[in-house]
């Protein structure tokens, strides 16, 4: 049988290296070895933008980005999107099974009581501006968490550990509606327990004098679909940065703001409200072809497409493009549908697009659901922070039981002044 081995010649030295190779990678820390002398630190990886470095062994979420595959402990989205709720998926991304009867039973129950959120957090929300853009409230608000559970950041005990992951997945909804209400300058509405996480979560957001919010069955569906297609994506920017900032020990309210401001950016999970306003200022299906042409000069971007690891369809785009069908059947079709039709069906069809396998991303289609549940593009962003928080939570629950995990820190290669002397003020030039 092969040796699972890489054997490397240092041409500098003419010294042969045997480095294993363990589940297809190699340890950088094994290059360290290879030196030319006793005064070199040794080879270092250089990956800017971790391309090809893998920074964590995970069991949660699988991608195999050239098939398009993308599965959540081993169950394909798919069927998951077909058959679980948003919750049952939670819990698998954090617990590593789906949930017996019993288990959904009390998770659920766990979620639904810890929705409400401490009154002072209503006095922060008050203090943004009326046109703050709901994220960074969002933002701002989950980081404040912290300072109401202070003790969340000493204990690593699992079942201290459960009771900030059910706070936080139960209160993103929370904070995220009182944002948008805020924003309309409208009263909050309390969490209502006798409704599903997404049901009570359009309560909280559309409630107005009704006694008893009913919410729209289709769209309710719809959400929890989005909620799981959006729960976990392995090792993105804001999985990252969860992971690099929780590695210093920090609470997990401020990691999960690090993470979420990390997913606000139009590269990442605040593509969705990007792609929204390209498509009103492309407007039409006729200004399309014009459109591509600045994207092909390097002049735009198509957002909405393209990704790191998917180098085929987004599966999650593919399942959203059907969902959309079905919402817009209970709400008014969206006029913008037809322009995202046209820029997908020119896009795939076009050498520039083909040759570098850029295919539409979930981000693509979701805006058009959102805007047709008559929510704003600056809520996009929060609609992907609030069911990622799961995935989050998953991966930071993974990183403390990992043995090999440490505090995050990588390495530089310096390319500034070699030691110099300072000269005093008057004889700089
Ligand atoms: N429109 C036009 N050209 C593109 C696009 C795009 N959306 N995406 C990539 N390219 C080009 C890019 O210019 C480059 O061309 P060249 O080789 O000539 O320089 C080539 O394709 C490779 O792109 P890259 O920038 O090296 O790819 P990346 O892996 O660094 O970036 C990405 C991935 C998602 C940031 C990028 O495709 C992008 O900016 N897409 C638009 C934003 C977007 O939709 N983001 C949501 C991602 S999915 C949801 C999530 O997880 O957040």
């Amino acid at each position: 049988m092969a040796s699972e081995t890489l054997t490397v010649t240092d041409n500098r030295t003419g010294k042969m290296y045997e480095i294993p190779i363990t589940l297809g990678s190699i340890g950088t820390m094994d290059l360290r070895k290879i030196r030319t002398g006793p005064e070199d630190f040794g080879l270092l990886g250089y990956d800017p933008a971790f391309v090809n470095t893998a920074s964590t062994r995970s069991a949660i979420t699988y991608i195999d980005g050239d098939r398009g595959i993308l599965w959540y402990r081993g169950y394909p989205i798919e069927q998951l999107a077909e058959q679980a709720s948003y919750l049952e998926v939670a819990y698998l991304l954090i617990y590593g099974e789906l949930p017996t009867a019993k288990a959904l039973e009390q998770w659920t129950w766990q979620i639904t009581h810890h929705t409400w959120v401490h009154e002072n957090l209503k006095k922060f929300m008050d203090g943004f501006h009326h046109d703050a853009h709901t994220m960074s409230m969002l933002i701002s608000s989950v980081a404040a968490l912290s300072t109401f559970y202070p003790d969340a950041k000493v204990s690593r005990e699992s079942g201290h550990v459960d009771l900030q992951t059910y706070r936080l997945i139960a209160k993103m909804p929370t904070l995220a509606a009182f944002a948008y209400r805020h924003r309309l300058g409208q009263p909050y509405v309390y969490p209502d327990n006798d409704l599903s996480y997404t049901g009570n979560f359009l309560n909280m957001l559309f409630r107005a004098t009704e006694l008893k919010y009913k919410p729209e069955p289709a769209l309710e569906r719809a959400l929890d679909v989005l909620f799981i297609l959006h729960a976990d994506h392995e090792q993105n920017c804001s999985t990252n940065a969860m992971r690099s900032v929780a590695s210093s020990g920090v609470d997990p309210y401020s990691a999960t703001a690090a993470a979420m401001a990390a997913l606000y950016g139009p590269l990442h999970g605040g593509a969705n409200e990007a792609v929204l306003r390209m498509l009103r200022t492309v407007g039409s299906t006729a200004r399309v072809p014009a459109f591509i042409k600045q994207v092909k000069a390097g002049e735009a971007k198509l957002m909405g497409f393209g990704h790191r690891v998917y180098k085929n369809y987004d599966p999650r785009a593919r399942i959203i493009k059907r969902l959309a069908d079905e919402v817009f059947a209970v709400t008014r079709p969206s006029p913008l549908l037809s322009v995202a039709l046209e820029l997908e069906r020119i896009a795939l069809e076009d050498e520039y697009f083909v040759s570098r396998k850029l295919y539409p991303n979930v981000d693509f289609y979701s805006g058009l659901i959102y805007e047709a549940m008559g929510l704003p593009v600056e809520m996009f962003p929060v609609l992907f922070a609030i069911p990622r928080t799961a995935g989050w939570l998953a991966q930071w629950r993974e990183m403390l039981a990992d043995p090999e995990q440490k505090i995050a820190r990588p390495r530089q290669i310096y390319t500034g002044p070699a030691r110099r002397d300072l000269l005093p003020l008057g004889a700089r030039v």
